[in-house]
């Protein structure tokens, strides 16, 4: 039985102060789990030890955004995933939209990305999902497959039985407009499919979140579907109140 999970995206946002606010708000309402739900928070780099502090002894866990491709050396700006394990984080979100559309980070470079991340032991969430063109022009499984692909390549189908892979269709992130429960749960069968292709095990094992405008309006319908086993939530995760509101409705 797949656990559920909740993981929030905090992007580019928040300061010391907001953060300890939201952190205030968010640690005793689930300092002691939620129904069965594994809760994980991924703020900005600069503040992971401010977080990881503060979550000490609380049920939620530490996750990052990002990570580089290799664990250190002559790459200016970057973060190793070895730094983010020194910071305590057991997460690490790869492959974002926004990564992929603003930074131009290619299917390759995101797997590369995956392996060097499990290689220090993190868990790395997978983020894949088309754009309304690719959707329009019926190529959304296309992309999503070959964006899963690109990682089945180079790690092999057993490194996802430690790992996520979050379906957010870059059309739904941001805009209020989430896939409905049904189109979610159609795409999340599709990967699982593509999964069970290479490994039937490791295809009913692996979790499955889906991202895009998740709310406390629609995360119990989403959550009902038989393929998703939860969310990563992007702008309702700085709402302390709406997220363990969307954590309660799993
Ligand atoms: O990674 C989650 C994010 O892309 C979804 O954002 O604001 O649509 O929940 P949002």
């Amino acid at each position: 039985m797949r656990r559920a999970l909740v993981v929030g995206n905090w992007k580019m946002n928040g300061t010391r102060d907001s953060i300890s606010e939201l952190l205030r708000a968010l640690v005793p309402a689930v300092s002691h789990g939620i129904n069965g739900v594994d809760i994980v928070v991924c703020p900005p780099s600069p503040y992971l030890t401010v977080v990881a502090d503060a979550i000490k002894g609380c049920e939620i866990v530490l996750g990052a955004q990002n990570a580089w491709c290799e664990n250190g050396g002559a790459y200016t700006g970057e973060v190793a995933p070895g730094m983010l394990v020194d910071c305590r984080a057991r997460y690490v979100i790869l492959g974002h939209s926004e990564r992929r559309q603003q930074l131009a980070e290619t299917d390759e470079l995101i797997a590369q990305k995956f392996v060097a991340a499990q290689r220090e032991g993190l868990i790395p969430i997978l983020c894949v999902g088309e754009t309304l063109a690719q959707r329009d022009d019926g190529h959304a499984e296309a992309t999503v497959s070959g964006q899963i692909n690109a990682v089945l390549t180079v790690a092999g189908v057993a490194a996802f039985e430690r790992a996520i892979i979050a379906y957010e269709p870059v059309w739904a992130i941001g805009t209020g407009c989430s896939a409905s429960a049904q189109e979610a749960q159609q795409m999340h069968a599709f990967i699982r499919t593509l999964i069970a292709g290479h490994d039937e095990e490791v295809a009913g094992a692996v979790q499955l979140l889906y991202g895009g405008s998740v709310n406390p309006g629609n995360a119990a319908e989403l959550f009902e579907q038989a393929d998703i086993d939860g969310g990563l939530v992007g702008g309702a995760s700085l709402d302390a109140a709406a997220f363990i509101e969307i954590c309660n409705s799993v």
